[in-house]
């Protein structure tokens, strides 16, 4: 009998842009099965997908009701195990939090909910629950960036005392000009897709990555937010002072009229002895810089690499490594937690994770509305 770990999918159709990084994933350790799911609410959709997957008519459900309903009924060694949501994030909570009510482990896309309120209820099943949660913070499984935040830990950089993340993406420039296309992405609509577009969807990866890799603490912020029409509800743009513990100061630049830019995500964390600096786009090099000493370029793959990030490194230095295999990590760690392993606390993001993210979000819109002023976070 096979001992891979049942996994289901809700959302991530042959449409989808997410879908094809969680399945590829979870096959990258041979830790998972995919066993079935709902891709898509049309039902053609939905199983002219899964039977191009090759899964068996009788896992594919019609709808998500269908599918608690059908599979808690299968005997716990038939029934699937860890469920992936990756649907637009209005439906988040209301699936997960049936999910966690009905015992299975799951994997949430960020952001985690739509609101911070939701995001606490799920905290609290998820107590009840005892099962295995993570919110996909899909850049936190890199090599380098395991690799970094276990420099900073370890106090190579010395004192930490500036953070700086830098996300700028030009995708939505073209849609934000043209008034009917803005009216119909899911993105730009606040009821599917929560309260802010830009700082929701990736101002709240910079978020989660400064404090993964710094070990600091964002308490307060203070953001400018940029809808650019008036007729749009939601930000595409924003700049967010950070003051975090130990008297660390940030900032975080989001935008998503960045004009002609793809995914360039740049993190840096500087210290009194030293600084790191890490580009998504170019996600194997990690830069040392020392003052007075010429600048150096840490690599996966090494003796000198720490352990998480070796663990995150499937072949030898050299062979470029990229953002499925940081995903891959991810699914990794959340599979040694199914089977109860031992696993490091940097493996996958948690609900932890997620809560802090809706906070930030939500006291980022709050910031801006009040005409810019510092807002506390909890
Ligand atoms: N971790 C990352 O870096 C990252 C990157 C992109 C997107 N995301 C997140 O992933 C999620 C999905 O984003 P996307 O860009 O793939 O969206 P998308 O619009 O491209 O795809 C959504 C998919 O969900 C399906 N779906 C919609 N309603 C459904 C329902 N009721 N039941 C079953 N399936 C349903 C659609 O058919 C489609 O296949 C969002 O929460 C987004 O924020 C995360």
């Amino acid at each position: 009998m096979s001992v891979k770990i049942r996994l289901g999918i809700i959302g991530g159709g042959g449409d989808s842009l997410i879908g094809i990084l969680h399945r590829v994933a979870s096959s990258m350790f041979d830790k998972y099965e995919i066993v079935g799911g709902v891709f898509n609410p049309d039902w053609e959709d939905n199983i002219l997908f899964a039977k191009q997957l090759g899964l068996h008519e009788d896992r594919v459900y019609k709808d998500f009701d269908t599918f608690i309903t059908e599979e808690t009924k299968l005997p716990t060694e038939k029934r699937i195990q860890v469920v992936s949501v990756l649907t637009p994030n209005f439906l988040h909570f209301p699936m997960v939090n049936a999910l966690l009510r009905n015992g299975f482990h799951v994997i949430c896309e960020k952001p985690m909910t739509t609101t911070y309120k939701e995001a606490k209820i799920l905290h609290a099943t998820l107590q009840k629950a005892k099962t295995v949660f993570a919110v996909t913070y899909t850049y936190t499984g890199y090599p380098m960036v395991r690799q970094m935040r276990e420099m900073i830990l370890n106090g190579e950089i010395g004192n930490v005392q500036k953070i700086d993340a830098q996300y700028y993406q030009g995708w939505i420039n073209p849609i934000i000009h043209d008034k009917e296309q803005r009216a119909s992405t899911w993105r730009l609509n606040p009821e599917k897709s929560g309260i802010s577009c830009c700082i929701g969807d990736i101002g709240t990866h910079a978020f989660n990555m400064l404090e993964y890799v710094s070990g600091v603490k964002i308490e307060s912020i203070l953001a400018d937010l940029n809808h650019v029409y008036d007729d749009n509800p939601m930000d595409v743009d924003g700049t967010i002072l950070l003051r975090a513990s130990n008297n660390v100061r940030g900032v975080i630049c989001a935008s998503q009229i960045a004009t002609g830019e793809e995914n360039s995500f740049v993190v840096k964390v500087y210290g009194d002895k030293a600084g790191l600096k890490w580009e998504q786009e170019n996600p194997n090099y990690l830069y040392l810089m020392e003052d007075g000493k010429p600048l150096q370029v840490l690599k996966p793959g090494h003796a000198y690499n720490s352990k998480l990030s070796l663990d995150g490194t499937k072949l030898p230095p050299g062979h470029p490594e990229g953002i499925f295999d940081s995903m891959g990590n991810i699914y990794k760690g959340i599979a040694r937690a199914i089977n109860k392993e031992p696993y490091n606390a940097g493996e996958f993001p948690t609900i932890i994770d997620g809560i802090r993210g809706m906070d930030f979000i939500g006291k980022a819109v709050a910031s801006h509305e009040k005409e810019n002023v510092w807002v506390a976070m909890d």
